[in-house]
């Protein structure tokens, strides 16, 4: 599909409350404005233009952190709100489109489907249709532009909530801020939209009604599923949606052969895969890009972030965030898996662990109380009881590598940068300061002193 899509993202927000961008707000984790643009990616979209004014920077940021290099992505600035007729006006000058399908969407249209995009998108590619709005039945339509239409059900106009009279207002076919437009006769006509209105607003909407006056053909296409077209404009409806998007990715991963204690208690977000047979447990969160393979299971009280999971693993009541699980791995309860953890087959991070930018090698185990930072650590490796890696002196941080099939004692201080064989054993209680060769025993304590009958002089004492 030839299209442009320009997101409307330049709004105030005003009902959120907010400090912030209402398109920067997260559904399940997600900034609404990524939904939207994911969705004209997967469209077809081949250029998209985001309107940013509002908290433009916070906008942008999310677009370029999201979208690193992607030429296909622009923003542009809205400097004065004064609508969303306005917001694409300014898109079309700074951009020159003036040509070709352009679809513009609402940025606070978090569940619109690519292929509702793209489908309705068609209406305008074959040149007869000038432009055609998206409508959606939703149970209370309150708040939303109205689809007024004519005895045989063609497109008049769209009026908004504040404009309406009271029988409009009674009209449930509503405008979801989604809209296909011939670019040539969309930038011919966009300058004729008005700001004699309620709400002294540029609406966008008028545009249907100005193109059907001018002689074109407008249309309106009512999506299936109102949900789709359902926005943002407070917390409440924010939270309404995460329900719903909630709902939809788990059932969608069910169908894929994923199992949910209870689907209305895991979070999912939409970049996760997870592989058939896996049990989710309540609690679980995935942010981001995971991906979690098969016969795995995850929680309950599990926050994976960025996470990629072989098979067979279990995560239970575990936070990891930017790490990698190779297969039959095991963490948890209560395991803290920080950014550039690796774990590989079949090794362990046990109860209270946290564990950072390491490796930790095949079969190896962490089990209780320790923290593992900047260490390279080989097969077989097991390691004792709080045991830790002193890895930061104050000012740097430093390097610990453990060899394959070594015996880490319990309470062992490595006080990095150090390196410690394999097959070594460390006694427990020691603080290793010197690297330990391949096979020795470091052992670091003071000789025990027993003070025989201390007890019962003490007593006496007393
Ligand atoms: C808009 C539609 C309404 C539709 C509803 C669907 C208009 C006039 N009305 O109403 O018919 O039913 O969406 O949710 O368009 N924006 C800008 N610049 C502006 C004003 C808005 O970029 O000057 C952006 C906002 O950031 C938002 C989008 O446009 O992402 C829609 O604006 P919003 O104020 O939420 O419009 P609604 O009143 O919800
Ligand atoms: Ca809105």
């Amino acid at each position: 599909m030839d299209a442009t899509a320009i997101i409307l993202a330049a709004g105030e927000g005003t009902r959120m409350k907010s400090n912030h961008a209402k398109v920067a707000h997260r559904i399940l984790g997600k900034p609404m404005i990524s939904w939207v643009v994911d969705a004209a990616l997967a469209a077809g979209c081949l250029r998209i233009v985001v309107v940013v004014g509002s908290h433009a920077d916070e906008v942008r940021d999310i677009i370029d952190a999201t979208y690193p290099g992607n030429d296909a992505i622009t923003c542009v600035e809205q400097v004065e709100r004064l609508g969303t007729g306005h917001a694409v006006r300014v898109a079309l000058e700074a951009t020159g489109i003036s040509a070709g399908p352009v679809v513009v969407l609402n940025g606070d249209l978090p569940l619109i489907q690519p292929e509702t995009i793209s489908g309705f998108a068609a209406t305008v590619s074959t040149g007869e249709v000038a432009g055609a709005v998206l409508s959606m039945l939703p149970p209370d339509p309150f708040g939303y532009g109205r689809i007024i239409t004519d005895e045989n059900g063609s497109l008049l106009a769209i009026v908004e909530q504040k404009d309406c009279t009271p029988e409009q207002a009674d009209i449930q076919e509503s405008n979801v801020g989604c809209y296909a437009f011939d670019g040539a006769q969309l930038a011919a006509h966009i300058a004729d939209i008005t700001c004699d209105n309620a709400q002294g607003e540029y609406y966008l909407p008028d545009m249907l009604e100005i193109l059907r006056r001018a002689g074109q053909a407008v249309t309106s296409f009512c999506c299936d599923d109102y949900r789709e077209g359902l926005g943002v404009n407070s917390r409440a409806q924010l939270a309404e949606l995460t329900a719903i998007a909630r709902d939809r990715i788990n059932e969608h991963l069910m169908a894929e052969g994923v199992t949910f204690i209870d689907p209305a208690q895991a979070w999912i977000g939409p970049d996760a895969t997870i592989g058939r047979d896996t049990v989710i447990w309540p609690q679980t969160h995935m942010i981001g890009t995971c991906v979690i393979g098969e016969d795995c299971v995850v929680g309950p009280n599990t926050r994976l972030t960025n996470v990629r999971c072989g098979n067979g693993c279990t995560l239970d009541e575990t936070v990891a965030i930017d790490a990698v699980l190779e297969n039959d791995v095991n963490c948890g309860p209560r395991a803290y898996l920080r950014p550039g953890t690796h774990m590989l087959d079949r090794s362990k991070a046990g109860t209270h662990v946290e564990i950072k930018k390491s490796t930790i090698g095949e079969g190896s185990k962490v089990p209780h109380l320790s923290y593992i930072g900047d260490t390279q650590m080989g097969a077989g490796v097991n390691v004792g009881a709080g045991s830790i890696t002193c890895n930061y002196d104050g000012v740097n941080k430093h390097a610990t590598t453990i060899g394959d099939g070594t015996f880490i004692g319990s309470d062992t201080m490595m006080v990095a940068p150090v390196n410690i064989g394999a097959h070594a054993v460390t006694g427990a209680g020691g603080t290793i300061t010197k690297d330990v060769p391949d096979g020795a025993l470091a052992i670091e304590r003071t000789e025990q002193r027993i003070i025989a009958g201390y007890t019962e002089r003490k007593n006496a004492r007393r």
